[in-house]
């Protein structure tokens, strides 16, 4: 049986969490389709061609231990706003999506674009503030030398770039229910999703 949960919304507003502890619940296999852009993203940086490298992306290049940095996060999303980049990466998402067994999707236009069709969509939001303390935790708790003003400034960067963009902007689809994790915490916002999804299989 096929069932796909679209999960999309802004850098650090949750998703990444929300979609691994959704799919754990329901015992479905989960994408984060931004690892396909940071990959191609980590290539063009070490002198690829973005739409080449797209093209010939392998799956195990979502393996690549450096794919989570901030030069790499920016690179994603300068090469995500490049049509033939998304377009590369269309059939591997919507193959993964209508697996048997059920899907979650984590990324920018999954409810939008990739699977317009989705049994549930949900667009994850919160304030920039929220977004920005948090990714800076998470970085810090990584080792990485970051301050929160350079942080914030790359969500903000990111956030305008992705949205601003012609090829599937970020925007919830019509048909999404919007959580805003700002108040919320991590067991609270995976309640609200599984409530949503719960509503959709009766
Ligand atoms: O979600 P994550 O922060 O890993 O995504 C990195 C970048 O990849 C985003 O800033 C966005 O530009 C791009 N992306 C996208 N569409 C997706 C997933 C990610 O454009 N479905």
């Amino acid at each position: 049986m096929a069932f796909t949960i679209a999960i999309d919304g802004p850098a650090a507003a949750g998703k990444g969490t929300i979609s691994k502890a959704v799919a754990a619940h329901f015992g479905f296999a989960h994408l984060d389709t931004g690892l396909l852009y940071r990959a191609v993203g980590a290539k063009v940086l070490a002198g690829a061609d973005p739409v080449e490298a797209a093209r010939a992306l392998r799956a195990e290049d979502l393996e690549a231990d450096n794919l989570r940095t901030p030069d790499v996060a920016q690179a994603a999303s300068k090469v995500a706003v490049i049509a033939d980049v998304r377009a590369a990466l269309v059939d591997f998402q919507r193959a993964f999506a209508r697996r048997d067994g059920g899907a979650v999707l984590d990324g920018r236009d999954i409810g939008t674009v990739i699977c317009p069709d989705a049994e549930a969509k949900l667009f994850v939001t919160a304030s920039v503030e929220a977004r920005a303390d948090r990714r800076y935790r998470e970085l810090l708790g990584n080792g990485h030398d970051v301050t929160l003003e350079d942080v914030a400034a790359d969500v903000r960067a990111r956030d305008e770039r992705d949205q601003s963009r012609a090829a599937a902007p970020l925007k919830p689809a019509e048909d999404a229910v919007l959580i805003d994790t700002s108040d919320l915490t991590i067991e609270q916002a995976v309640a609200r999703a599984i409530a949503v999804v719960d509503a959709v299989r009766g």
